[in-house]
C-alpha cells in the first residue's frame, strides 16, 4: 500500500526547531523559500491543505490551521554509478523554482555524528551486523535532527539514499538477514516521539506500523556492467564501490524485491537513456504527481 504521510500539527513546534549543529550540516543544505500561503501560485494553493505541516507558517484567523505545504519525503536510489547526484540537484533547483524550501541530504550521513559513522561504514571493515547497526545508527540521528524537522517545517526533502539501500546492499548484496533489517527499520524509523505522526502501511492488512519512510523512492535502474565502466577510474573506490559487478548484480535485485513489495513508492527510472531523457523521465514522474 503507498504510504500516506500525515502530520500532527499540535507537536509541529517542538518538532520544527532546528538544532544550531543542524544548520552547519555541510552535506545538507537547506535552500530558502519557505511556501507559504502568500505569495503562491494558483495551482500551488490548490494543493494547500489545511494544518498538515509547517510550525512557522502564518496562523490563520483565529481557529483557521495555517496553510501551508505538506513536506515531501523523497529519496533517490541505484547502485553505484547509476548517476543520480546530478539529477537530485536539478530537482532542487525545480522545487525551489517552484517557491519550495528544499533540505538536501544524503545517507549514510546528513549530520555532524552520521558524516563520522559514513565515513567508518564506506572504509573501515567490519562484520555485516556491526555495519548494519552503525548505519540504523546514523539514520535515526539523520532522522530526527534533520529530516523530520525538515519536514514539520514543510520542505521537501531530497535524500540520496535511505533505507532501501540498506535492503539493497546489505540484505542483497551482501547477503544480510533480511528479517533483521526489517526489525531495524522499525525500531530505527519509529515515527513515535519525533513529534509526527507518519504512518506508512507494512505488512498485512491491520498490520501497520508508525514507522518513516518516504513518500516517494525513485530508483535509476542501470545494468550494473554499465555502472562498473562508468565507474571505472572515475576515483579511488569506497569499500562499496570496489564490489564485483556480481555484488552489484545483487544489490539491483534488492531493490527490484523492495519494488515488488511496496509499488506504490517507488517510481523506476531506466538510467540507461541519455542524461537528458533520463532528466525528462525523472521530471515526468513529478509533474505527473502534480509536484512540480
Ligand atoms: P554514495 O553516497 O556515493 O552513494 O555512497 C554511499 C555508499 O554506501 C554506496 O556505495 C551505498 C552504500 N550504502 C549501503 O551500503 N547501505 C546503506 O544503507 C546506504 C544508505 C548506503
Amino acid at each position: 500500500m503507498a504510504p500516506t504521510l500525515r502530520t500532527d500539527v499540535s507537536s509541529l513546534h517542538l518538532a520544527g526547531r532546528r538544532s544550531p549543529e543542524a544548520s552547519l550540516l555541510s552535506p545538507v543544505q537547506t535552500c530558502a523559500g519557505r511556501f507559504g500561503a502568500a505569495g503562491s501560485s494558483p495551482e500551488e494553493a490548490l494543493r494547500l491543505r489545511p494544518g498538515e505541516a509547517g510550525s512557522a507558517a502564518p496562523a490563520g484567523e483565529k481557529g483557521t490551521p495555517p496553510l501551508v505545504a505538506p513536506g515531501l519525503f523523497i529519496s533517490f536510489e541505484g547502485i553505484d554509478g547509476a548517476g543520480k547526484s546530478t539529477h537530485i540537484s536539478a530537482l532542487a533547483e525545480a522545487f525551489k523554482a517552484k517557491g519550495r524550501a528544499v533540505t538536501l541530504s544524503r545517507e549514510p550521513g546528513g549530520t555532524p555524528l552520521a558524516e563520522k559513522l559514513r565515513a567508518m561504514i564506506l572504509n573501515d571493515v567490519m562484520d555485516p551486523l556491526t555495519e548494519a547497526l552503525l548505519i540504523f545508527a546514523a539514520r535515526r540521528d539523520h532522522l530526527t535532527t534533520v529530516i523530520a524537522p525538515a519536514l514539520a517545517r514543510g520542505d521537501v526533502v531530497l535524500c540520496d539514499r535511505f533505507t532501501d539501500a540498506t535492503f539493497a546492499y546489505q540484505g542483497g548484496g551482501r547477503g544480510f538477514d533480511l528479517d533483521v533489517l526489517s526489525k531495524l527499520e522499525l525500531w530505527a524509523q519509529d515515527a513515535r516521539g519525533l513529534g509526527h505522526d507518519f504512518v506508512h502501511e507494512l505488512g498485512k492488512k491491520g498490520e501497520a506500523a508508525a514507522i518513516v519512510q518516504p513518500d516517494l523512492t525513485v530508483w535509476f535502474d542501470l545494468p550494473p556492467e554499465e555502472a562498473a565502466q562508468r565507474l571505472t577510474g572515475a576515483r579511488v573506490p569506497d569499500k562499496f564501490e570496489a564490489q564485483p559487478v556480481e555484488f552489484f548484480r545483487r544489490v539491483a535485485q534488492g531493490y527490484a524485491d523492495r519494488l515488488a513489495a511496496d509499488p506504490g513508492r517507488f517510481a523506476r527510472i531506466d538510467a540507461g537513456q541519455t542524461r537528458e531523457a533520463v532528466w525528462q523521465s525523472v521530471h515526468g514522474v513529478f509533474t505527473g504527481k502534480g509536484w512540480l
